[in-house]
């Protein structure tokens, strides 16, 4: 354990960013697909960026890297779906993070629209409609704070999990 720092100069630098991953392999996430449409095209990617922000109003946050091909769309549309994943979308998850196969994201599985028109995954656990409320920028990522405008439920769903490296799912107790 470090101590806690004694001077400012100690809260200078930061650590190096490939401790700072291995770390953060240890962070057990659900695993999203965040989705736009804008200019009469869909855009999505991967995510586990996501977290419940308040209740009231219903909101949440997406973290988002700036050179993504969704983020301009994202922020262009106003508007932004964040759908849960089970462990029967793997091959979707790995569909939607792979650049060499951007231009097929959306021909497999089924979409519909809630209030927004971004795209919703039709056997999503749970799909969140957002307007995007704010963006705040952070180094190479955008947080987007989107206000939940509607929500689809899934009967049941077993959900996808990421962590070290690799998708898995929950234990059973
Ligand atoms: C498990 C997992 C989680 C990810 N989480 C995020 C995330 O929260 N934010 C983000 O910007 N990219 C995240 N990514 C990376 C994007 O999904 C990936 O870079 C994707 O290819 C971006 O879309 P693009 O290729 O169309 O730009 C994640 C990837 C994986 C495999």
């Amino acid at each position: 354990m470090h101590p806690l720092p004694s001077s400012p100069a100690a809260m200078d630098a930061s650590v190096d960013g490939a401790l700072f991953r291995a770390g953060m392999r240890r962070l057990a996430s659900s695993v999203c697909l965040i989705t736009a449409h804008h200019a009469d095209r869909r855009h999505g990617l991967v995510a586990t960026s996501i977290s419940s922000l308040a209740a009231e109003p219903p909101s949440l946050i997406a973290c988002v890297h700036r050179s993504a091909s969704a983020h301009g769309p994202i922020r262009q549309a106003g508007a932004f779906c964040v759908n849960l994943l089970g462990t029967r979308h793997e091959e979707l998850a790995l569909l939607f993070s792979d650049p060499d196969r951007r231009d097929r994201r959306f021909e497999t599985a089924g979409w519909a629209t809630l209030a927004t028109g971004a795209p919703v995954l039709a056997d999503a656990l749970a799909a969140f409609d957002c307007r995007l409320e704010r963006v705040v920028e952070h180094a190479t990522h955008a947080i987007l704070i989107g206000t939940v405008l509607d929500i689809r439920i899934d009967d049941f769903g077993d959900p996808l999990i990421h962590a070290d490296r690799r998708f898995t799912r929950l234990a059973a107790h």
